[in-house]
C-alpha cells in the first residue's frame, strides 16, 4: 500500500467526522513515533438530541472518559482539528458506505486503507447491527465487566430503547432504578445510554444487598462525574427506600430477588419494568415436595428437567401476576444463548388493564405452588 502525504490523508478524514449524514463512527488512538497524544483515544459518533444533531466527542485520558455532544458547525470543525492535530498513530472512520482506516508511519506519511461498506443504501440496518453502547467505550475502561458482560449489557439496553416511548412521552427526570445492581455495569451504561443518546434527564438509583457494592460504584460514579445523578443503596430489595420510579430494571438479580423487583414495581406501579430472571431455585424446590399432578409427572421424575420445568413455570407466574396487576407483558429472548443461558428478559408496560386470573389460579392449584411474587403481593394460592 503506497504512503501518501498525511495532510491529504487527514483532510479526507476531516471531511468524513464533519458529515453527519455520512460518518457511523470514528475512533483515534495510537502514537506517532516520538509522541503523546494529549488523550489516549477520542471517539467520535454523530448523535440525534432533542436539540438536533451533534457530534459526540469522547476522548479518554486512560482513566475516565469525557463526553462533549458538539454542534455541527463552527464547534465541532473546532475540535475535530484540535483532534486531527494531535499525534495519533491512527484513524479508524466508519461510514456508511465506506471505512476509511489511516496509520502515520514511521516516516510521518498515511498509509491509507479505504473499504466499501457491506450495504451503501441501508443505513438503518447497518446502525441496526451496531451496538447501542461499544464494548469498546471507554465507560467500560472506568467499571470494568467481562466481554460477556458488555454484550449482555448492550442487548439490555437495546431491549430497553425498544420498550420506551419517544422523549416527548417519558416523565422529566426519568426516575430509573436497577435492582440487585452489583457492580453496576447495567447501572452505568444505561444512564450513559439515556443520557449521551437520548438527551434525557435521568435520576438512577442501584440497589443491592451487599454494601461493599455500594461503596465501590458511589466511588465510581464520583470518578465517571455522574454522582448527583447516579446513587446507590445498600438493602434488599424489598426494603431499600426507594420512593418510587418510571422505570424498573433487574438483570439476574439472584431467584427470589426477582421477585422482589417485580413486586416494587407493582408496588410503585412503574410505567416499565424489564426484569432478566437468574436462576429459579424456589419453584424448583417447591415441585421436589409434591407429586407432580397427572399426568405430567415426566415432567419432573429427571432433574434437570424439573429445573427447567421450574424455570419455565415461574417465569409464566411471573408474568401472569403482572398482568393481574395491571401490566401488559411480553417474555422475549433478550441475548443469544451463546452469551448467558440466563437469557429471558420479562417486559411489562403498565396499562392499568388487569387480566383475570382464572388460569393463574387454575396453574398454582394444579401444581401445588405457591410463587414468591404472589407471597410478596400479600396473595395466597388460591387468590384468582
Ligand atoms: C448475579 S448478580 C447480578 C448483578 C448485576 N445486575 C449484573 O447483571 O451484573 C446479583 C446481585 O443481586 C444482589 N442481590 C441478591 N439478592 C438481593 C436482594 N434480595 N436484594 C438486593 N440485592 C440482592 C447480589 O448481591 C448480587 O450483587
Amino acid at each position: 500500500m503506497p504512503a501518501q502525504p498525511l495532510d491529504t490523508a487527514l483532510a479526507e478524514v476531516r471531511a468524513l467526522l464533519l458529515d453527519p449524514a455520512r460518518l457511523t463512527r470514528a475512533v483515534a488512538a495510537g502514537r506517532r513515533r516520538g509522541q503523546a497524544p494529549s488523550v489516549v483515544r477520542a471517539e467520535l459518533r454523530p448523535v440525534r438530541l432533542k436539540a438536533g444533531m451533534r457530534l459526540q466527542v469522547v476522548t479518554s485520558d486512560g482513566v475516565r472518559p469525557y463526553t462533549r455532544n458538539l454542534a455541527f458547525g463552527a464547534e465541532a470543525d473546532a475540535a475535530v482539528d484540535a483532534l486531527l492535530a494531535e499525534p495519533f498513530g491512527n484513524w479508524h472512520v466508519q461510514t456508511t458506505d465506506a471505512t476509511v482506516q489511516v496509520r502515520v508511519t514511521k516516516s510521518g506519511a498515511a498509509q491509507v486503507h479505504r473499504a466499501a461498506t457491506r450495504s451503501t443504501a441501508d443505513t438503518a440496518h447497518d446502525r441496526e447491527k451496531e451496538y447501542l453502547l461499544d464494548p469498546g467505550d471507554p465507560l467500560f475502561d472506568v467499571i470494568g465487566g467481562s466481554a460477556a458482560k458488555r454484550r449482555q449489557v448492550d442487548a439490555f439496553l437495546r431491549a430497553l430503547a425498544a420498550t420506551l416511548p419517544a422523549n416527548e412521552a417519558l416523565p422529566r427526570p426519568l426516575r430509573v432504578v436497577d435492582l440487585g445492581c452489583g457492580n453496576a455495569y447495567l447501572t452505568f451504561a444505561a444512564y450513559r445510554y439515556l443520557t449521551a443518546s437520548r438527551g434525557l434527564d435521568v435520576r438512577l438509583i442501584g440497589v443491592d444487598v451487599r454494601e461493599d457494592q455500594r461503596a465501590r460504584n458511589t466511588e465510581l460514579a464520583e470518578r465517571l462525574g455522574w454522582a448527583d445523578k447516579v446513587h446507590f443503596v445498600a438493602g434488599t430489595i424489598s426494603d431499600a427506600p426507594v420512593d418510587g420510579a418510571d422505570v424498573v430494571l433487574a438483570l439476574h438479580a439472584c431467584d427470589t430477588a426477582t421477585d422482589e423487583a417485580l413486586a416494587r414495581a407493582i408496588e410503585w406501579r412503574a410505567p416499565w419494568v424489564l426484569a432478566a430472571p437468574c436462576c429459579h431455585h424456589d419453584i424448583a424446590a417447591q415441585l421436589r415436595r409434591v407429586a407432580a399432578p397427572a399426568p405430567y409427572a415426566l415432567l419432573t421424575s429427571h432433574g434437570i428437567l424439573r429445573e427447567r420445568f421450574a424455570d419455565v413455570l415461574t417465569d409464566a407466574l411471573r408474568a401472569a401476576l403482572l398482568r393481574r396487576h395491571g401490566y401488559r407483558v411480553d417474555v422475549v429472548e433478550f441475548v443469544d444463548s451463546a452469551h448467558t443461558p440466563r437469557n429471558v428478559l420479562i417486559r411489562g408496560k403498565y396499562t392499568g388493564a388487569s387480566a383475570d386470573g382464572d388460569e393463574y389460579a387454575a396453574l398454582v392449584e394444579m401444581w401445588q405452588v405457591t410463587p414468591r411474587l404472589a407471597a410478596l403481593l400479600g396473595e395466597d394460592r388460591s387468590a384468582g
